[in-house]
């Protein structure tokens, strides 16, 4: 099996678990994980506020500054900027909302495109994202589309971030999982929505490990390989 067909991408909106689920799926089947959230969230911090409202051609150039790379598989993959790994810094609801605005702008998506394909050519990768079934990888063989209400996922979110030591309101959390939402799915370059060919899966009435296995089985039914124990 090549690279090219060892792709399997997992698309969902903002709080629905994709990069639990990336980096477990990951894990099982010996991949490498992309987080491509992670890229545009970095390239918004890097960039800074005011990021999306910046003339074109200095967008582009300043895009073009930043480069980045993946070393390890499964939990223990690591993706870097200009050689420095990607940490918490990113995990922030006010980088999500600017990667968000950044995100509907081509020319921040064009470069960031060319870096995620250049890795599906080099790594059997699990990608995860907005578009990795629709646009960046529309030839891989096992494709997902997770969806879950804007409340569960509002409640994830406050449940990932007291995880972390982190305090956040529910309703300011929904709020702005609702604008984020708005911004991905309403951008008209590769707008959040499922591939034609992806398994959709709503999430709301499952937990982690239900939906990991639901996964590896369809992964395993459709010929991909036997997960890990
Ligand atoms: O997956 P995430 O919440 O870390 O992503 C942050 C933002 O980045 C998201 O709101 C929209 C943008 N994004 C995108 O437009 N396309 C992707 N493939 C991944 C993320």
């Amino acid at each position: 099996m090549t690279a090219e067909q060892l792709i399997v991408t997992l698309d969902g909106p903002a709080g629905v678990g994709k990069t639990t689920l990336a980096r477990q799926v990951a894990q099982r089947l010996g991949l490498a994980w992309l987080d491509t959230g992670a890229m545009f969230r970095s390239l918004a911090l890097r960039l800074g506020p005011g990021a999306d409202t910046l003339p074109e051609n200095i967008l582009r150039a300043s895009c073009a500054q930043w480069q980045f790379s993946l070393s390890g598989v499964g939990a223990d993959t690591v993706l870097s900027c200009n050689g420095t790994p990607i940490g918490n810094e990113i995990r922030t609801e006010g980088v999500a909302l600017l990667a968000s605005r950044i995100a509907t702008l081509p020319v921040v998506r064009q470069c960031l495109l060319q870096a995620q394909q250049e890795m599906g050519r080099r790594f059997p990768l699990v990608a995860e994202g907005r578009d990795m079934g629709t646009v960046v990888f529309p030839t891989a063989r096992f494709k997902f589309f997770l969806d879950a209400s804007p409340e569960v996922r509002a409640r994830r979110r406050l449940h990932d971030l007291a995880s972390r030591g982190e305090q956040a309101d529910l309703q300011t959390l929904a709020e702005q999982i609702r604008q984020r939402d708005e911004l991905d799915r309403n951008r008209p370059v590769a707008p959040l929505r499922p591939a034609p060919d992806a398994l959709l899966l709503d999430t709301s009435e499952l937990d982690i490990p239900g939906v990991l296995q639901r996964l590896l089985e369809h992964i395993r039914a459709k010929g991909g390989p036997m997960p890990l124990p």
